[in-house]
């Protein structure tokens, strides 16, 4: 079911100096920072030759990236997202085997105007997973 490994999000106390770490340290392409507010998250992409990074900062009152970060407050990986042919099937598919899907259920639309799906991470080895459909 799972596909590409689309990105690999990390929450930064300070998404300058992170993005300046990325991309003066380590060399990558970075995007300039956007917001997305339905997200509660600022973000920028750090392009790499096979897949992307997210560099994740708390936008707005009650950000998950908030609370996130009050239990790392040095940063972290905060999620992991795969690409998926068709949501709506993962959806149901997961559903069927009993997985926890986030929220409602209903996709949001994500950072790549695509629609998206968090899957709760005690269901998968601690780890929160995105799926997006590509
Ligand atoms: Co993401």
């Amino acid at each position: 079911m799972i596909g590409r490994l689309n990105h690999v999000a990390i929450a930064v106390p300070d998404l300058k100096a992170a993005a300046a770490n990325y991309r003066d340290t380590l060399g990558a392409k970075i995007s300039d920072p956007f917001d997305l507010p339905d997200h509660g998250v600022t973000t920028i992409f750090v392009e790499l030759p096979n897949t992307k990074l997210e560099l994740l900062h708390p936008l707005g009152e009650d950000s998950p990236i908030q609370k996130f970060l009050e239990k790392n407050p040095g940063g972290g990986m905060h999620h992991i997202c795969y690409e998926v042919d068709d949501i709506y099937a993962a959806r149901d598919k997961l559903e069927g085997d009993g997985m926890r899907v986030l929220g409602d259920g209903e996709p949001s639309i994500g950072a790549h105007d695509k629609p998206v799906l968090f899957l709760h991470p005690k269901d998968f080895t601690g780890t929160l997973i995105e799926l997006e459909q590509a």
